[in-house]
């Protein structure tokens, strides 16, 4: 397999590898560099399962190649917020109860943070929009809207 030289900034380190041609940022981020934080669910561009940040907006790692971003900057879910230290998006997940067995919420995290960096006080609508990429099995998706807006500084939802 013919393989090419990538060098990627991924959560803030340079990364340089010989990658082949048509393997996938997904793949690369998982398998070469044991960024697991990023799941695999479809593999085929539908669930959000594999968003990661691109320069700072969300982007399908499963349908992005490895070659086709060099030289940008990556983040997964394992450099948001600080080490050892969760970030008040994450936090808000966890108070209002925005996720349940966990597979879609980091890819949900790295796109909710993107959102909030463009629209810093979203709507219930604009949150919904801005995360119509990615699925939840669990939650209903209400609690998830709720953490964001919550995270953004929205007052406590009465009952
Ligand atoms: S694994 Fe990439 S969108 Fe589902
Ligand atoms: S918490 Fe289980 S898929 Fe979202």
């Amino acid at each position: 397999m013919q393989k090419e030289a990538l060098r990627l900034r991924v959560n803030g380190s340079l990364r340089e590898a010989l990658v082949p041609h048509h393997r996938s940022l997904l793949d690369f981020l998982r398998d070469d560099l044991e960024l697991t934080g990023t799941k695999r669910g479809c593999d085929d561009g539908s669930c959000g399962a594999c968003t990661v940040l691109l320069d700072g907006c969300s982007r399908l790692s499963c349908i992005t190649l490895a070659h086709g971003v060099p030289g940008r900057s990556v983040t997964t879910i394992e450099g948001a917020g600080q080490p050892g230290r969760l970030s008040d998006l994450q936090l808000a997940f966890i108070s209002e109860g925005g996720l349940q067995c966990g597979f879609c919420t980091p890819g949900m995290v790295l796109a909710a943070g993107a959102l909030l960096q463009r629209i810093p006080h979203p709507s219930e609508e604009q949150v919904r929009e801005g995360l119509s990429n990615n699925s939840c099995r669990c939650t209903g998706y209400g609690r998830i809207v709720q953490a964001v807006r919550r995270a953004a500084g929205a007052p406590e939802e009465t009952p």
